[in-house]
């Protein structure tokens, strides 16, 4: 137990009165210095309290009439309550607050004793015990307070780390993805360099006729010459054939190097860390900007089947809607243990727009589906999966008001729908009653 929690640390040190001390007695020391605190005062036999006394007692007897006289003499014990309040001075505060409210009495600014084993130590005052209480309780709120923002600020961080892990995994994929058009991209430049030389014989070939036909002198020899020269080469190189081989490896390079940079802007626009919500987001360019990152994951065993929307903008901080798109992606491809399908739908409903992600694979009985979404919950082998995939996305989803549902049937496969509140949204047949209206 904490010290500054219990009750130790409200007592005040109040010479206590024995029980044969007379009321007058009493009545004299109460005016000394030592007892102001306290509105009653302790009686202990023996170190043991037995009783208490209170000013308001005292001064009731001593208004009677002649009371002075008749009871001045008389010991304290004759008149003290003997079922006064005492506390062990070790009890946590909050205890000892619940112990004093359920057997005070009135007046509630009454005085408890304090004991050590039995023993008397004290007396506390019900107001400063409240007080303590208070200033315990703002403690802890403020504690309360600082672990909520600890907790937030981790969960901010489990996100980012979360978003940095399947990152690393998809930068894997995507550099296999770029290395594909940058091989031959390499390959096709290379070639055109070869070409380039090979041009470059042509034309010095057909510069040497020409001089030949341009010169003074005329000599036809020289003219021959230079005619066979330039037969011997169009032999090995038809000029023709490459200006069209030359055309076509410029337009394959062209394409490479957009596929180049289409997969470098999606891993940008995949990665960017900002958080903060954009105006004007299309949730199917965040579908394609994570089927692009998830592209090596799903080739050569998934079709995937896009069937998108019509969506109005939406309000959303689009790195991690993709960041719980790709989620979706990559376990329906982790599901699919040979080949099978993925549909992507997305339309717009009732207030929101909706995305599902539905996949042909194993499945989930009902003891899993129970859990996934629990953070750390994986039916992966260990390094393959960390089993936070689905808590972040969860946590996102519901950060933008919206929710997740599962569906998943073993041995058929798993559908998942995101709603995400969209408040411009108009269907079709609130159009038609707005319209009713006017
Ligand atoms: N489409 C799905 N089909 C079948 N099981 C799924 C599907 N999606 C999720 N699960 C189950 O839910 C579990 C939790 O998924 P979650 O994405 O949270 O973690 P993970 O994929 O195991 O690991 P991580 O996402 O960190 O790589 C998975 O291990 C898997 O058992
Ligand atoms: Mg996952």
């Amino acid at each position: 137990m904490h010290a500054a929690s219990a009750i130790d640390t409200l007592t005040l040190a109040i010479p206590p009165f024995r029980p044969l001390d007379s009321l007058d007695h009493v009545a004299d020391h109460l005016l000394q210095a030592g007892y102001e605190p306290v509105l009653s005062v302790p009686i202990v036999d023996a170190e043991r309290p037995v009783g208490m006394i209170s000013r308001h007692q005292l001064h009731a007897l001593f208004m009677k009439k002649f009371g002075r006289e008749l009871y001045g003499k008389r010991p304290v014990a004759d008149f003290m309550i003997r079922d006064f309040l005492s506390i062990e001075a070790d009890t946590p505060l909050a205890q000892a607050a619940q112990y004093l409210t359920r057997h005070m009495r009135q007046p509630v600014s009454e005085d408890f004793v304090i004991t050590r084993e039995g023993l008397y130590q004290g007396v506390g005052a019900v107001l400063s015990l409240l007080g303590a209480m208070e200033r315990q309780a703002v403690q802890h709120s403020a504690q309360l307070g600082h672990a909520y923002r600890e907790l937030k600020a981790s969960q901010a961080q489990l996100i980012q780390s979360e978003k940095m892990a399947s990152l690393g995994q998809m930068v894997a994929g995507v550099a296999h993805e770029i290395n594909t058009p940058l091989g031959y991209v390499r390959n096709n430049v290379e070639m055109v360099g070869e070409f380039t030389s090979q041009t470059a014989r042509l034309l010095h070939a057909y510069r040497e006729l020409s001089r030949a036909l341009l010169a003074a002198d005329g000599d036809a020899a020289q003219v021959t010459a230079a005619l066979d020269s330039i037969e011997a080469l169009e032999a090995l190189i038809d000029p023709e054939l490459l200006q069209a081989d030359q055309s076509t490896l410029l337009t394959d390079t062209l394409y490479g190097l957009n596929q180049i940079s289409e997969l470098v802007s999606g891993l940008k626009d995949f990665s960017r860390l900002d958080q903060a919500p954009t105006d004007n987001v299309s949730l199917n360019d965040c579908v394609e900007s994570a089927l692009l990152i998830a592209r090596n994951s799903l080739k050569n065993k998934v079709e995937v089947i896009r069937q998108l929307g019509d969506l109005p903008p939406l309000r959303c901080a689009p790195s991690q809607i993709n960041q719980v798109l790709l989620n979706l992606l990559t376990n329906a491809a982790q599901a699919i243990a040979d080949r099978g399908r993925i549909l992507i739908r997305t339309w717009a409903g009732e207030g929101n727009v909706c995305i599902s992600v539905q996949d042909t694979g194993k499945g989930m009985p009902p003891e899993v589906l129970k859990k996934i979404f629990d953070p750390f919950f994986t039916t992966k082998p260990v390094g393959e999966g960390t089993g936070l995939g689905l808590s972040i996305a969860y946590k996102i989803v519901e950060q933008h008001g919206g929710r997740i549902r599962v569906a998943s049937q073993p041995g058929r496969g798993t559908r998942f729908v995101v709603e995400l509140p969209c408040p411009t949204v108009t269907t079709p047949a609130a159009v038609s009653a707005r319209l009713l209206q006017a």
